[in-house]
């Protein structure tokens, strides 16, 4: 579904990945770990066209986007849970999940759908984080950080994406709330939506994931099974560390 091949890309003149090769499947859920500063935000805005002078090889799909706009790969299906989550505060839930929609409602990229679908996708958001149905008129700002984050992925579903990429979803949140949010990166999975999970949260990230990347300074140094990389020596001393426990 997604294939990344000898990417290079930064800012300006700062090179800050050097020659990644990734691929995600249709159906998976993969998890690229690694710690600051080794690119992994990098790598999303990559991919979602933010980033200029981008050189290697981008297909989604088998279609080139090394050099497409954002807003056409959203057309095209990839949509992307930012690390700060990009969540607009005085907005109110209902406001900020429909923004997630605003491509559909225009007919970009696609064509323009009817307000039914639209509904029964936001219905599927309710499913998923029925905390949410009771908020939709409470300004984004005031909800707690888990809260917040079920917004965000719920704001990014509602683009009705292929592929959903996750910048560390869990970032911040208490242990129970990762829980309940990596469960719905689950049940997401299981209706279709295959996933790229950038992760500092090694262990649970791979427990969730079917396959695993570790980026250290731009460059992939390892790739394997959820399984083999959790038993991999240096993948447990560097990152499955007491602190990296939760849940
Ligand atoms: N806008 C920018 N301009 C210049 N350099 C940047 C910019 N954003 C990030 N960098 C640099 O690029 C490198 C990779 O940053 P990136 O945010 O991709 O790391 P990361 O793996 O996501 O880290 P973290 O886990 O802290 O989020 C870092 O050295 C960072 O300082
Ligand atoms: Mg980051």
């Amino acid at each position: 579904m997604l294939e990344i091949g000898n990417l290079n890309a930064g800012y300006g003149q700062v090179e800050v990945l050097k020659g990644i090769d990734l691929e995600v499947r249709e159906g998976e859920i993969v998890t690229l770990i690694g710690p600051n500063g080794a690119g992994k935000t990098t790598l999303l805005l990559g991919i979602m066209g933010f980033l200029n002078g981008l050189r290697g090889k981008i297909l989604f799909r088998g279609q080139d986007i090394l050099h497409a706009e954002t807003e056409a790969i959203v057309g095209m299906g990839i949509s992307m849970v930012p690390e700060d989550r990009g969540l607009f505060g005085p907005l109110s839930v209902s406001e900020n999940l429909m923004l997630g929609a605003y491509l559909r409602l225009q007919g970009k990229g696609k064509s323009k759908e009817d307000k039914a679908k639209i509904q029964a996708d936001l219905e599927e958001v309710f499913n998923l984080f029925p905390i949410l149905k009771s908020r939709l008129k409470q300004p984004v700002g005031t909800l707690s950080g888990g809260q917040q984050q079920m917004v965000a992925i719920g704001r990014a579903f509602m683009s009705k994406p292929r592929l959903l990429l996750l910048d560390e979803p869990s970032l911040g949140l208490a242990p129970l709330v990762i829980k309940e949010i990596f469960k719905a990166v689950t049940v997401l999975n299981q209706n279709g939506v295959t996933v790229l999970l950038v992760e500092q949260n090694a262990n649970l990230a791979l427990k969730l994931a079917h396959r695993g990347y570790v980026i250290e300074n731009g460059r992939i140094v390892l790739t394997g099974t959820s399984a083999e990389l959790l038993n991999h020596q240096e993948v447990k001393q560097a990152y499955l560390g007491k602190s990296h426990e939760a849940g």
